[in-house]
């Protein structure tokens, strides 16, 4: 008896579950085709085909990108740590009157502020600095190695910021023949005041 109980109502849950399956059924197969038609209107569908109707674009068949306005070249140099730039590079540069002008320009707007208008460490800034910037124009800078300083603008030092993202490395070379010629221009001062 029971058992009979158990099954009687088993059964009419059934009944109840199998009048509501159509409907169930039906309201499901609607909202499939609602979203079959909206997206047929939609461009992208079939989506899973876009990649063999698109344009393929092959290797060289478009010109090259232009670089964006305000990127830097790095002319192939990989970055280098202080020693390796010291040890390795070299001025590549003519010392042309268009690139020691260049190189007065960017001295004048990038190094100026720190290492004064001359060159001696004493720009407009230097009071506000903890370290003072190193006199770049007499005693033992003339001897840096061009490479030291084209890596001292680089990476810059340990008080000194990185001036990477301020020049070209073509740049760099053009302030360090401008630095090279203001030392030049100061030893023969000395000279001349030293001689009378
Ligand atoms: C924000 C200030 C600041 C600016 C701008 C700056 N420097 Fe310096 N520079 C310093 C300071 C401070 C030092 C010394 C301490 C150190 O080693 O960082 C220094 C050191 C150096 C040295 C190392 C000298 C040595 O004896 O080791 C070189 C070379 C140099 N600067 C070149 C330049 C050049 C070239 C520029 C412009 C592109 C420049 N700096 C711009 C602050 C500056």
């Amino acid at each position: 008896m029971h058992r009979m109980k158990l099954l009687t109502r088993y059964a009419s849950r059934f009944e109840i579950a199998a009048t509501a399956r159509p409907s169930i059924f039906l309201a499901a197969a609607g909202a499939l085709c609602l979203w079959f038609s909206a997206a047929a209107s939609v461009h992208a569908f079939p989506w899973s085909t876009d990649m063999f109707e698109g344009a393929a674009v092959q290797p060289l068949a478009v010109a090259p990108r232009v670089m964006p306005q305000g990127t830097l070249p790095i002319n192939g140099i990989q970055k280098m740590d202080l020693e390796q730039m010291t040890l390795g590079m070299k001025n590549p540069l003519k010392e042309t009157p268009e690139n020691l002008a260049h190189g007065k320009e960017l001295f004048m707007n990038i190094c100026l502020p720190c290492h004064g208008e001359n060159a001696d460490g004493n720009g407009p800034v230097a009071h506000l600095l903890q370290h003072k910037p190193t006199n770049l124009r007499t005693g033992v800078s003339k001897n840096l190695p061009d490479g030291y300083i084209y890596g001292y603008i680089r990476n810059g030092g340990i008080w000194m910021p990185s001036y990477a993202d301020a020049m070209s490395s073509d740049e760099r070379w053009d302030v360090i023949m401008y630095v090279r010629s203001v030392q030049a221009k100061a030893a023969e001062e000395e000279k001349k005041v030293s001689s009378r």
